[in-house]
Order: C-alpha cells, then sequence, then structure tokens
C-alpha cells in the first residue's frame, strides 16, 4: 500500500558552513527517502536553516555583515552543498521566512491565549552554543557545558514561559505506551530521564528574549518588546513547511518522521511534544537519534571545537557516492562513529574497490571477452539456486533493517551477497570453463550478470550514481524494486558498451 513519509533533517545554525556531521544526517535523510520513494511511497524530505538568535547575530558580527546579509550567504552554502552531493530534499525551509513567521506567531498566539504562556523572572546558566539554559547535571567538572566546553553565562531576566511542566506527564505516559515513537531504545530511555528531572525540578520553559538583549528574531505577537526564543521558533519550521493551517498539512504531519543526533535530543524529545500537545497538534510519529561522528581526540566534530571535516572537499575527492556508502556504511545508527582518513580509505577499499568492484570489472569483462552476453536467452547456471536463496534471505533483513534505521546493517546483507558472488567466480573459475566448456562459461556470466544487477537494485538509496550508471549500463528490467529471484530481473543490453572503473583504490597519502 502506498503511504506517505514526511522526512525531516535538523535546520541547521547558520553560524558555520557545512561539516560532516551536518552532511551525515541530510545524507541519511536522503538515503531514507531514496528507499522510501523506491518502495512506491510518497516522501516529503525536509530541510534548511535556523537563522535566528544571539549565537548568528554574533557570527554576522564577527564577519561584519548584518544578520540577514551573513544569512542569505550561508543558508546558500548549505543549500549548494547539498545539491553538489546529489540530495534531493523538496523543500528547504529557512526560518528568516515570511511563510514561517506568519506559522511561529499563530502557534505562540493560540498557545497564549490557552492561558499556557505567561510572564516570569528567570536567572540561569545560559550557554550560547545550545541557546539554552543548562541544568546542573549538563555542565563537566570545570562547570563548563559538556557539548561547547565553554563556561555558561549566568542570565537573569523577565521573560515569557511556556507551561511545559502542564504537559509533561501527559507525554511521559504516551512514551510508555509506544516506546518506539523514540529510537534506538537507549534515546528513549533518556527522553524519560529527562522528564522526569524536569519534573523534579518543576521548571517551565522560557520561551522569549528581551528585545534590548536580542531583536534578531520573531517578535512574540502579544508582547512587541520581545523576540520568540530560538527553539521554539526552529522547531515549528517542521509544521510550517507542510503547510500548517491548510488542507495540506493533516495527511503530511500524521507520518513525520523527524532524524536528529543526540546533540539536540531534548529540544526534539521533550520541548517539541509538549509544545505540538499545547497548541492541540499531535505529536510527530517518530523520532530517530544517531549518535556522533568524532574527529581527532576521539571528540565531537564541531566548528566550535575546530576539528570537523568539509563534505564538499571530500566528494571532490572520492565522488559523492563513495562519501555517501563511507558514511552510511561505517556509523552504527545510533552510536558514535570514528572519522579518519584511514578508517575511511580502509572501508571504501575493502567495500567499493575489492568487494563489489572487483565482482563487477571480472563479470562484465569476462562477459565482453567471451562475447557471451548479456543474453536474455542464456540458461541458468548451477548456482542460481544458490543466489536466489541468498535474495531471499536479503530482502527479509535489508527490508527490516531499514525500517529500523539500521543503515549498516542493511547495507551489510547486501555485502553478504556480494560476497557471495565472489566466492560462486572463485569456485567455478570462468576463465577455466571458457576453454573447457563455453555453454557452461555463458551460463555463469550471465547469470552472475543478472546477479549484480540485483545487487545494484538494492544499493540505489546508498549508491544513486554508481548504480543508475551500470543499471543503464546493463539496461536492467526488475519486476520488483528489491528483487528476491534472478527470474525478476532482466538484462536488455545485447551488448556492453565501455564503463568506468566501478571504484578506483585509493592509496596512502605517505
Ligand atoms: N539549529 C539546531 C537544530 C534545530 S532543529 C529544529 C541545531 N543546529 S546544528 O547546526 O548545530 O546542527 C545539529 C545537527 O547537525 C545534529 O543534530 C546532527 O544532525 C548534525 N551534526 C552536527 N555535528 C555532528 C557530529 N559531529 N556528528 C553527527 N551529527 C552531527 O542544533
Amino acid at each position: 500500500m502506498r503511504t506517505k513519509k514526511f522526512i525531516t533533517t535538523p535546520i541547521y545554525y547558520v553560524n558555520a558552513k557545512p561539516h560532516i556531521g551536518h552532511a551525515y544526517t541530510t545524507i541519511a535523510c536522503d538515503t531514507w527517502a531514496r528507499f522510501e520513494r523506491l518502495k512506491g511511497n510518497d516522501v516529503f524530505f525536509l530541510t534548511g536553516t535556523d537563522e535566528h538568535g544571539d549565537k548568528i547575530v554574533k557570527a554576522a558580527a564577527a564577519e561584519g555583515k548584518t544578520p540577514a546579509a551573513y544569512c542569505d550567504v550561508i543558508s546558500r552554502e548549505f543549500r549548494d552543498a547539498w545539491k553538489k552531493l546529489g540530495l534531493t530534499p523538496d523543500d528547504f525551509i529557512r526560518t528568516t521566512e515570511e511563510r514561517h513567521r506568519v506559522v511561529v506567531q499563530a502557534i505562540l498566539q493560540k498557545i497564549f491565549d490557552a492561558g499556557d504562556i505567561y510572564a516570569g523572572e528567570y536567572t540561569g546558566n545560559y550557554c550560547f552554543g545550545c541557546e539554552r539554559y543548562l541544568t546542573d547535571k549538563e555542565l563537566n567538572e570545570k562547570g563548563e557545558c559538556a557539548t561547547h566546553l565553554k563556561k555558561p553565562e549566568v542570565i537573569s531576566e523577565k521573560n515569557y514561559f511556556f507551561r511545559m511542566q502542564k504537559y509533561l506527564p501527559q507525554w511521559k505516559e504516551a512514551l510508555l505506551k509506544n516506546p518506539s515513537q523514540i529510537s534506538p531504545e537507549g534515546y528513549f530511555n533518556e527522553v524519560l530521564g529527562t522528564i522526569d528531572e524536569l519534573i523534579k525540578n518543576g521548571e517551565d520553559l522560557s520561551i522569549s528574549r528581551p528585545k534590548t538583549r536580542l531583536t534578531w528574531g520573531i517578535e512574540l505577537p502579544f508582547d512587541k518588546n520581545y523576540v520568540t526564543y530560538v527553539w521554539f521558533d526552529a522547531l515549528i519550521n517542521y509544521v510550517t513547511a507542510i503547510g500548517y493551517g491548510t488542507p495540506n498539512f493533516e495527511p503530511w504531519w500524521a507520518e513525520a518522521h523527524h532524524m536528529i543526533a543526540k546533540d539536540i535530543l531534548k529540544p526534539h524529545g521533550v520541548y517539541w511534544p509538549t509544545m505540538l500537545m499545547a497548541a492541540k497538534i499531535p505529536v510527530f510519529k517518530r523520532l530517530v537519534v544517531h549518535g556522533y561522528w568524532l574527529g581527532f581526540a576521539n571528540q565531537k566534530m564541531s566548528k566550535s571545537l575546530g576539528n570537523a571535516k568539509d563534505p564538499l572537499d571530500l566528494a571532490d575527492k572520492l565522488g559523492n557516492d563513495a562519501l555517501r556508502f563511507f558514511l552510511m556504511r561505517e556509523m552504527n545508527f545510533g552510536s558514535d562513529a570514528r572519522f579518519s582518513e584511514e578508517i575511511m580509505m580502509n572501508r571504501l577499499n575493502a567495500n567499493l574497490a575489492n568487494d563489489l568492484g572487483n565482482l563487477v570489472q571480472r563479470t562484465l569483462s569476462m562477459l565482453k571477452k567471451y562475447d557471451c552476453g548479456p543474453n536474455p536467452s542464456a540458461p541458468p547456471h548451477s548456482s542460481r539456486g544458490a543466489i536466489d536463496a541468498a535474495l531471499k534471505t536479503l530482502r527479509g533483513d535489508y527490508l527490516r533493517y531499514f525500517e529500523n534505521f539500521e543503515f549498516h546493517n542493511a547495507i551489510e546483507s547486501v555485502f553478504v551477497v556480494i560476497r557471495l558472488l565472489n566466492k560462486v567466480v572463485d569456485d567455478f573459475k570462468p576463465w577455466a570453463l571458457a576453454k573447457e566448456n563455453m555453454p557452461e562459461c555463458a551460463a555463469l556470466l550471465n547469470t552472475l550478470a543478472q546477479a549484480i544487477a540485483a545487487v545494484l537494485l538494492y544499493l540505489r538509496p546508498v549508491l544513486p550514481e554508481k548504480s543508475a550508471e551500470f543499471l543503464t549500463l546493463l539496461k536492467v528490467e526488475s519486476a520488483q524494486e528489491f528483487p528476491e529471484s534472478l527470474e525478476e530481473v532482466t538484462l536488455a543490453a545485447q551488448k556492453l558498451e565501455t564503463w568506468p572503473i566501478f571504484f578506483q583504490r585509493l592509496e596512502s597519502a605517505e
């Protein structure tokens, strides 16, 4: 059955250019969106930029620009980066757009009218990196923000507060009934812990900033001396983009899936659902959370720590598909992963140059050299039974892993079949058969070419450019998007044109 999937990335702060961390989430959502589209689902894939708040004002000032001019430049860099990486979001939202201001003000007014926003005084430890007040637990031994390694500033001011406390017990109860709403499981538990802690300390959420301190934001509709707190503004992007208040909204919102890294679990796992409850909008369907890419000294890659890699440089060097493959295969979704040139080279050489590249190269070269295909009427080779059994298992595993956001395992399940195919080549030695038994050689090479087509069909979400190139070369037609037997796969090419090397082995810089 055809269903809808609304898939979102976080909207990224424009205080820095896109780095590998941002690229990872956006690529993961793109991979997932392609998978869903291949399954025949209707996808709306959203990304964008988060442009208000102190942090942006400071970054703009450091470059001698107005916030608006500065945001235009960096937001464009994000949009262009995703395009260059071959990503296909359906919309790119900016929180400085008029369509967003209208929705933020409408939601604020709605919650205010319902009595869930009130004025109050607050003193606390504010981290400008996180753009929120931190609790003592969120500080390290030195009293610094554990994420940004900077001392928070003590800030005291009159602000408007959202009665988050009123909704916390309700949210906890709903979550306990539906644990898969936040996954992997560790993050579900973390959110429950955060809810309990917030209930214990009894604090509500400050949702405004006085204009005396900050003007770069969306004005509160009920007090023109204040702008909206950047997180309250930013989270609403998810409903703005699909037309909150129009008939388009509900069908997409019912299928809302947010992907984030664990750094922003609290705003997404606690602020956002309680905001939605207060605004009488159903809570999102699912929140999926991944870990960090760790750079030098095993610290989270980030602009502030200065250890982040530029995804465009890497894509220039390796190609879009190789970068994408590395990121999606290397990180166990949910856990942290280490990034280094060496780890990347080993992964790409092992999987793309050796396992898959060799299989493609040797099979297609022999098919051409012995001039025996692709030939749709070639009889099946005796290895076919084993290959079909492996494809049947692959389909079940692959679909299940994707549903659980285990991208790394979904990809690995395809490589189980690729390794089997390499073993078939080694065991049956087509180069020897070519001398002794040409009909069997032809049967074997045609079966293998069909099997290569089958695995490329599975690799489309993660290697979109390479798989399209080779599927076109072979003129592949398949009865199912993810075939479970070779019978479903036909190669319509009569003769192979020349093809590029599948993946050029990387050599160490030393
Ligand atoms: N603007 C907020 C999000 C608002 S969403 C309503 C924000 N922006 S951010 O630019 O800091 O982006 C954070 C997100 O970028 C993470 O949640 C993750 O998706 C991605 N990553 C940034 N650094 C990362 C790593 N080192 N590793 C993995 N993902 C990382 O927070």
